[in-house]
């Protein structure tokens, strides 16, 4: 797939140098179809030195000349940003916004007679390094054109889907916190083989390769994790015993208490925002 949209940025941090690099390595765009606005001379320097592409401090300027434009600020500068754009925002754009907890009506409330069609997405911080996992849901304007050109963009740093706003909180409890999990769960694993004599570098090597290892049985074997569970569990063995210590410990209920409370925070910090 090929698009023949010209893509701003506002924003050109972290996300949206990932997005520049996964959707020019895929070819879904040419150089000369981004543009990127941002405040700080040292980032614009740098995406254009690294991609080519067009850059300016100016946001308004870079709404004019695109059809796609892709909000990748902080979450807190989004109100400002808005009010500062609406200006130049019609219904010839389709915005994609990725700040976290920022609400399509917010969006929609704040461009309110602009006509743009919004699309809300959340991606996770694998997205990086293109593998990325980012859920997208349509604002009311939305159309199927524009969500696929929205997926296809995303698809550039991992995979997408779509799903309805109202689970967009539950995808920041899971996928969008979830590399914090795992990293989390990685450490501690580490500090473990620690425990029980092993070096740092020894246990880092074993627990990554264990881990993606792991993953990748998952994915390439098709089987539930709970049979590939059972099938290194054998009795009176040691993998149970290690087991019996997660269960004691109600290793599942806390992991299932972490993406709610995640998911509720999500929810509330959203709630401060339409109300604002
Ligand atoms: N990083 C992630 O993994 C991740 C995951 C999920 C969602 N997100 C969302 O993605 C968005 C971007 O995150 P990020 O990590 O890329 O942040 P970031 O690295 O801080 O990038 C944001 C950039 O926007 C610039 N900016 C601020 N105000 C602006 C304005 N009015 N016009 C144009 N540019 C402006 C900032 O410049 P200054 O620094 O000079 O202010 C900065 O360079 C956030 O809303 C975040 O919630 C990120």
């Amino acid at each position: 797939m090929k698009l023949a949209e010209k893509i701003g940025f506002i924003g050109g941090g972290k996300m949206a140098e990932a997005l520049i690099k996964g959707i020019l390595d895929v070819e879904l765009v040419n150089a000369d179809q981004i543009m990127v606005a941002d405040p700080d001379l040292s980032r614009r320097d740098l995406l254009k030195k690294s991609f080519s592409v067009a850059v300016s401090a100016d946001g308004n300027d870079i709404v004019k000349k695109s059809e796609v434009v892709i909000l990748a600020v902080k979450p807190q500068v989004m109100g400002k940003l808005l009010d500062q754009l609406n200006k130049s925002i019609g219904k010839e754009h389709l915005l994609i916004s990725i700040a976290a907890g920022i609400p399509i009506s917010f969006i929609e409330g704040s461009l309110a007679g602009s006509g743009c069609r919004v699309v809300r997405v959340m991606p996770n911080t694998p997205a990086l390094i293109q593998q990325g996992a980012s859920a997208l849901s349509p604002g009311s304007r939305v159309k199927d054109n524009d969500l696929e050109i929205a997926r296809s963009i995303f698809d550039a740093i991992g995979i997408s889907l779509v799903l309805d706003e109202v689970y967009l909180d539950a995808v920041t409890g899971l996928s969008g916190s979830g590399p914090a999990y795992v990293f989390t769960f990685i450490e501690s694993l580490i500090d473990a083989g620690l425990k029980v004599g092993l070096s740092r570098q020894v246990a880092m090597d074993l627990v990554l390769q264990t881990i993606s290892g792991s993953v990748n049985l998952i994915r390439e074997s098709g089987e539930d994790p709970a049979l590939l569970r059972a099938m290194v569990t054998s009795p009176g063995g040691t993998t149970i015993a290690g087991l019996h210590e997660f269960e004691k410990a109600g290793f599942r209920g806390i992991v299932m208490n972490a993406v709610e409370a995640a998911t509720l925070r999500s929810r509330e910090l959203g709630a401060c925002l339409s109300q604002k």
